[in-house]
C-alpha cells in the first residue's frame, strides 16, 4: 500500500449494507440513532472516542482519532441489508432484547423504516435457521446478478455516494477451500454450475466487488479468504477484510495471553467454555456452523505464543474452547477461562476469568469503525486484504505467505501507524533515544 498523494473527501452519504439484520447489525444501528439524537454515547468505538499520539511525547499532540484522519460523520451514514426474516430493523432489535425497551421505543421512527431486501440463504449452509424471505430458487449466478440489482437500487433510491458491506449474518457451516476458489474464472464458472463451494456469503461479496462495494466478513466464514475473492478485489480496486469480529472471550485471550508472553511465563492449557443464549448460539449449537468457529478461536494462541520458538514455555498447551447455548442468558454471554501457567523453576499457577459481557454491546462498536475506515481506506485508493484492520478480527486475513498477528497490542500499534502513514506523520517505534541524548 502506497502513501496516497491525496484522499477523496468524506462529503455525502455512506450506505451500510448489512447481509444479516440481528442482533449485532441492529444494536449497531440502533446505537448510531441513539448517539446521533444524544441518547448515548460510542463507547467501544476507537474513532470515535480513541485518541492517537502524533510526534514526540514533549510535543503533546493527542487528537482524537476521529479529528486526525477524514472520515464520514455518523450523520452521513444511511442503512441497508438483507435477511431471511422480513421483520424490520426495530422489531428485529426488539427481537434480539439487547437494548431496553424504553432507548428502542424512543428510535422507532428511523429504525421501523430500515427493511430488510430477501436473502440470498440456503440451509444447506446454516441448518439451523429456516426463514422465508429469501430470494430463488435460481442459479448462484443468477442470484449475485440480482444482488447486484439490490445494491445499485439501494444507492440510487438512497443517494448514496458510496457504499461498504458489512456481513453481520448467521455462521455457516465449514467450508475448506477448494479448487473452485483458487482463481476467479474457476469461481465463476462454480457458480453458473451452483457447486456447493459456493455459499451465500460469497454470492453477497461477489456482488459487492463487481460493484466496487468493500466487503467486510464479521463471521469466520470463507467467504472473501479466497484468492478467487482477493483477486477479484484487487481488479476492482476495492478493500476487503475479515475474518469474524474479535469481541468477548477471544478479546480477553489475546489481551492476556501477550501479557504472558511479555514475562516469560509458561502455559500448560487455556479451557474456554461459555454460555449464550441468542440466535447466534443457537445456530453455533449445530456442530456444523460450530466448526468454522472453533477454527476461528483456535487459532489465536499458536499464533502469540509462537511455541515453534519456545518449546520449554509453550510447546504443550492443551487449549479447549466450547460454546454452549442455553436460552435463558439471551445475549448477555458469560464466558469462563481456566488458564495453568507456569513460573520459576515450573511452579504452577491459575488464572480464573469469568467475563459476563454482552456481545452485541462488544460488536457494534467494531461494525462502525469497520464501516468508517474501510470508507477510508477506499478514498485512499487502497485495494485488497487489509491487514491493518486485524484489530477487529479473531482470525485477521492476510496475504498467503504471511502468519496472522493476534497480539491485540501489536494490531493497535499497526493500525495507529498506518493512519500516521496515511497522514504523512512520522511513525512511532517507541525507541525514545533521542529525549536522553
Ligand atoms: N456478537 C458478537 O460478539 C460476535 C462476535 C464475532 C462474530 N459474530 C458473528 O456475527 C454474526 C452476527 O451475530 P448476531 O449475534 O447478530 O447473530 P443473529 O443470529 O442475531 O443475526 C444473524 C442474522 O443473519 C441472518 N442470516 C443468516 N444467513 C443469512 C443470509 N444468507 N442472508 C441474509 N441474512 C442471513 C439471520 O436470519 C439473522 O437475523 C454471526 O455470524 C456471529 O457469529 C458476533
Amino acid at each position: 500500500m502506497n502513501r496516497p498523494e491525496s484522499i477523496q473527501d468524506p462529503a455525502g452519504k455512506l450506505g451500510v449494507l448489512m447481509p444479516g439484520m440481528g442482533a449485532v447489525a441492529t444494536t449497531f444501528v440502533a446505537g448510531v440513532e441513539a448517539i446521533k439524537a444524544g441518547l448515548g454515547e460510542p463507547v467501544g468505538s476507537l474513532t470515535q472516542m480513541g485518541t492517537i499520539r502524533l510526534g514526540k511525547r514533549t510535543e503533546n499532540r493527542s487528537p482524537l482519532v476521529k479529528d486526525f484522519v477524514p472520515l464520514a460523520g455518523l450523520d452521513q451514514l444511511c442503512f441497508g441489508g438483507w435477511d431471511v426474516f422480513p421483520d424490520d430493523a426495530w422489531t428485529a432489535a426488539s427481537e434480539a432484547g439487547v437494548l431496553d425497551d424504553r432507548l428502542l421505543e424512543q428510535l422507532r421512527e428511523p429504525l421501523s423504516q430500515i427493511k430488510p431486501m430477501k436473502a440470498v440463504f440456503d440451509r444447506e449452509y446454516v441448518r439451523r435457521l429456516e426463514g422465508s424471505h429469501v430470494k430463488g430458487p435460481a442459479r448462484k449466478w443468477d442470484l449475485a446478478q440480482q444482488v447486484r440489482e439490490d445494491i445499485q437500487r439501494f444507492r440510487s433510491d438512497n443517494g448514496c455516494d458510496r457504499l461498504v458491506m458489512i456481513w453481520c449474518g448467521s455462521t455457516e457451516i465449514f467450508l475448506e477451500a477448494d479448487p473452485v476458489h483458487d482463481s476467479l474464472d474457476a469461481f465463476e464458472g462454480a457458480m453458473k454450475r451452483d457447486h456447493p463451494g459456493i455459499a451465500p456469503s460469497m454470492i453477497y461479496a461477489y456482488a459487492a466487488l463487481q460493484e466496487g462495494v468493500p466487503y467486510l466478513n464479521g463471521a469466520p466464514n470463507l467467504t472473501v479468504d479466497t484468492p478467487a475473492l482477493v483477486e477479484l478485489a484487487e481488479e476492482r480496486g476495492v478493500p476487503i477484510m475479515g475474518k469474524d469480529f474479535k469481541t468477548g472471550q477471544t478479546l480477553m485471550k489475546t489481551i492476556l495471553a501477550p501479557g504472558l508472553k511479555a514475562r516469560s511465563l509458561g502455559l500448560r492449557g487455556w479451557f474456554s467454555t461459555n454460555i449464550l443464549g441468542n440466535r447466534d448460539g443457537e445456530v453455533l449449537d449445530d456442530p456444523y456452523s460450530f466448526r468454522t468457529k472453533e477454527e476461528s478461536k483456535l487459532g489465536v494462541l499458536e499464533y502469540i505464543l509462537q511455541p515453534h520458538l519456545n518449546q520449554a514455555l509453550y510447546g504443550d498447551i492443551h487449549h479447549k474452547v466450547r460454546i454452549n447455548y442455553y436460552p435463558p442468558r439471551g445475549d448477555e454471554k458469560e464466558g469462563w477461562d481456566n488458564i495453568d501457567i507456569f513460573g520459576w523453576l515450573g511452579y504452577p499457577m491459575q488464572i480464573k476469568v469469568d467475563f459476563l459481557c454482552r456481545d452485541s454491546i462488544l460488536a457494534a462498536p467494531l461494525v462502525l469503525d469497520l464501516v468508517l475506515l474501510t470508507d477510508l481506506a477506499q478514498r485512499a485508493g487502497w485495494k485488497g486484504v487489509q491487514e491493518w484492520l486485524s484489530f477487529y478480527f479473531k482470525s485477521p486475513q492476510t496475504a498467503p505467505e504471511l502468519y496472522p498477528e493476534h497480539d491485540v497490542f501489536i494490531q493497535l500499534m499497526k493500525l495507529k501507524n498506518t493512519l500516521r502513514f496515511l497522514q504523512g506523520e512520522e511513525l512511532i517505534t517507541h525507541l525514545g533515544q533521542e529525549y536522553y541524548d
